[in-house]
């Protein structure tokens, strides 16, 4: 499973592409919102030179036409971009549209396997359930993303499920778990993953061990 960031704050793609670990980036409007006077195109080229993966940037029409219109423009900002579209049948005409000028589309805001089915069919490149959102209504998130992988496999369909609305580590692991390709995860829950007490402790006594060592020499 690939491990994507999930925001538009430059500093945190710099800090986690710095790990080496990042695969690509999401970016949605609410998280574009809370980077306060940035230029969407400049932010997500800026992405682009920081993170050799699929970037994505998201349409905010609600008719099929305006967003053909935004993915295409989006589209020719970097090859890497991939276009955002919300899991509406104005965005199942305008992914299938996209696809044929091979375009590269991410479904987001996927609630239910059909969704899921239904963008894959009409091209879609990767398909965006949200777990966490499903887990705050009371329902177990991550039951849509084991759904959408098994019809997937089932069916030999290409597109690719990514585990979004990731809100702990243990998000991670079941969305690995659940054969998921790819999770974006917020900085804070990346970081937070590779935080544990006993790596901390092990650090230091294996230093007081070598420091010991070293002085009875
Ligand atoms: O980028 C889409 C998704 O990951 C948003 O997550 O935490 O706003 O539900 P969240």
């Amino acid at each position: 499973m690939q491990i994507y960031l999930d925001t538009a704050n430059l500093d945190e793609i710099r800090t986690a592409a710095s790990w080496g670990v990042l695969s690509g980036v999401t970016t949605n409007p609410s998280l574009m919102a809370k980077e306060k006077g940035a230029d969407f195109k400049a932010t997500i080229q800026e992405i682009a030179s920081l993170v050799d993966g699929p970037i994505s940037a998201e349409t905010t029409s609600l008719d099929a036409d305006g967003m053909v219109r935004e993915g295409r423009e989006f589209a020719a900002w970097h090859p890497n971009v991939v276009v955002k579209i919300p899991s509406t049948t104005e965005g199942l005409k305008a992914v299938s549209r996209l696809a044929r000028e091979n375009i590269r589309c991410n479904v987001t805001l996927c609630f239910n396997a059909v969704q899921a089915l239904m963008a894959a069919r009409a091209g879609a490149y990767i398909i965006s359930p949200f777990v966490g959102r499903i887990d705050d209504v009371g329902v177990d998130g991550m039951t849509l993303i084991r759904e959408i992988v098994q019809i997937y496999r089932t069916h030999n369909i290409p597109t690719l499920v990514l585990a979004a609305s990731i809100r702990h580590p243990r998000h991670i692991v079941e969305a690995a778990l659940a054969g998921a390709d790819i999770a974006t995860c917020p900085f804070k829950v990346l970081e937070q993953s590779m935080r544990h007490p006993l790596t901390d402790i092990g650090i230091e006594r294996f230093l007081a061990d070598w420091k010991a060592w070293q002085q009875g020499r």
